[in-house]
């Protein structure tokens, strides 16, 4: 069997770089290259200022910085590494569309097409193909049919290898994954030989027993699926803190009861101000939009249920801010700390602080804000994409502070929106002193200790509490 010396990876993004960093730190005698469209991302990752890479994630600097130019590259030349490359991974973004049928449902597919066929142009050697982006469950046929249909005599495989990492915590999810999923054509001998090729690249750091092989479909289907199960039981323990703020039950106390439960087990079971970030909206909207084309509708709405407890707990939240202080936000300053959709990670998709500060804006409160490492210019396109009001009138209501202290003085009121391990240990004596009173803490991720916040005169509000 010929060995892989050089792999190409199209999308440099949250995926794409951090992966690609990792294969190239435990493969040393393989060439990877990553690839995309966007030449300011590419020169970012190649940027002498390790700050300046596109991604933050606790040690990616290391990793890029022991493995760039050696045999990890970044570059915009994607003809060049396709045509080179024994093993191409495609790690473009997929999505929800926002246009045409599906709209608001199912995944946009076009730079996975795209890719697919400038695969099929460029390719002049045959090649294994690696779905690495999150896929509706049946895509492989569809790259398949595009790369098969060239005439050019190159014959390639198609292999389905969804990654998940989470945001955050990448470099030690890839570098000890629980389990690595590999599906392809288990029923030819070239198939079986594309799953075993990109099996012992993954063999050089990860145990044989964790990489699973399955068929393409169960493979492409288990990522959705997995995504799914994490977040229902997001959605499941923000339901109960609903209940728990109308009954003195205590969310903290019922997630421990039950997380003891060994068929439970203790993980992702923090309640919060919702669930945030690319993948889980977006996967479980398509799992929605793929049942009901296949009519399934009972199986649609309960998925899309967890959706829907997502948006109240986030209306809820920012409703309970407004409610508490005096049925009123209007003209009052209120600080949101953290704007990035979890600690630990530069990335603000779908980050329930968006949807937080447009309510409050909705009832014209002025906002000050505070990320450690998400940018003004960030934070400004996130809320002008919704398009609630104009560019200017959010300029006018929103301020974003690089400093603490700035950030909240003068507020009434402090929501906590990311569980940024800093903000605990800021001086929250000092930061009481500051503004206007009574003050008040929302506290979106329960971080905050709350007695000690009630003692130094806080009025205080966790969730589910
Ligand atoms: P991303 O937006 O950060 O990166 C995607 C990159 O692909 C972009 O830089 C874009 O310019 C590039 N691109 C798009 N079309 C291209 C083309 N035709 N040629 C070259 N480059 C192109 O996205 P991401 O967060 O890395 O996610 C990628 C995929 O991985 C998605 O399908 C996502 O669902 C999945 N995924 C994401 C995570 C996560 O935590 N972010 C985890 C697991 C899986
Ligand atoms: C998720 C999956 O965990 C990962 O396996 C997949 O590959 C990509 O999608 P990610 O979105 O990066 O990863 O982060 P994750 O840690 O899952 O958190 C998602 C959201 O849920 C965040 O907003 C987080 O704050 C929230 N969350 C998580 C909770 O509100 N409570 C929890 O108990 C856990």
């Amino acid at each position: 069997m010929k060995k892989i010396q050089k792999i190409c990876c199209i999308g440099a993004g949250y995926v794409g770089g951090p992966t690609m960093a990792v294969i190239a730190d435990k493969c040393r005698d393989i060439q990877v290259t990553v690839v995309d469209v966007n030449q300011d991302r590419i020169n970012e990752w190649n940027s002498e200022d390790l700050s300046q890479l596109p991604v933050y994630e606790p040690g990616l600097d290391e990793l890029i910085l022991r493995n760039r130019n050696n045999n990890l590259f970044f570059s915009t030349d994607i003809d060049k590494a396709i045509d080179e490359a024994d093993m191409i991974f495609i790690s473009v973004n997929t999505p929800t569309k926002t246009y045409g049928i599906g709209k608001g449902k199912a995944a946009d597919l076009k730079y996975i097409e795209l890719c697919a066929r400038q695969i099929a142009k460029v390719a002049k050697s045959d090649k294994i193909v690696i779905e690495k982006s999150t896929l509706p469950v049946r895509t492989a046929s569809a790259i398949k049919n595009i790369l098969q249909n060239t005439n050019n005599g190159v014959s390639f495989q198609i292999l389905s290898n969804p990654e998940f990492l989470a945001e955050g915590t990448a470099i030690n999810d890839l570098t000890y994954p629980d389990r690595v999923l590999i599906g392809g054509d288990i029923h030819t001998e070239e198939g079986k030989q594309a799953i075993d090729l990109l099996s012992q690249i993954y063999q050089s750091w990860v145990p044989q027993e964790k990489i699973l092989t399955t068929n393409i479909w169960s493979s492409e289907l288990s990522k959705l699926t997995a995504n799914a199960f994490l977040a229902q039981r997001i959605s499941s323990i923000n339901a109960i803190s609903a209940l728990c703020e109308a009954t003195e039950a205590d969310v903290t106390e019922v997630s421990r009861a039950i997380g003891f439960d060994s068929r439970i087990g203790p993980k992702f079971l923090n309640a919060s101000v919702g669930f945030g970030g690319s993948c889980f909206q977006k996967d479980i909207l398509n799992l929605v939009y793929i049942s009901r084309s296949y009519h399934l509708d009972e199986v649609a709405d309960y998925w899309e249920h967890v959706i829907l407890m997502n948006d109240y707990q986030k209306r809820r939240f920012a409703e309970k801010i407004i409610k508490t202080l005096y049925n009123t936000v209007n003209d009052k300053k209120i600080a949101l700390l953290g704007w990035a959709f979890k600690k630990d990670t530069n990335d603000t998709r779908e980050s329930a602080a968006i949807y937080v500060a447009d309510y409050l804006l909705n009832e014209q409160a002025l906002l000050s804000v505070y990320d450690p490492k998400v940018t003004e210019g960030q934070i400004f396109t996130d809320v002008n994409r919704l398009g609630t009001r104009t560019e200017k009138e959010n300029e006018q209501r929103l301020q974003v502070h690089n400093e603490i202290y700035d950030t909240v003085k003068g507020t009434h009121a402090i929501a906590v929106l990311t569980e940024w391990d800093e903000f605990i240990d800021f001086d929250w004596k000092r930061i009481y002193e500051s503004m206007e009173k009574p003050a008040f803490v929302f506290d979106g991720r329960n971080i905050l200790n709350a007695s000690k916040m009630k003692a130094l005169g806080f009025i205080y509000h966790g969730i589910g509490k």
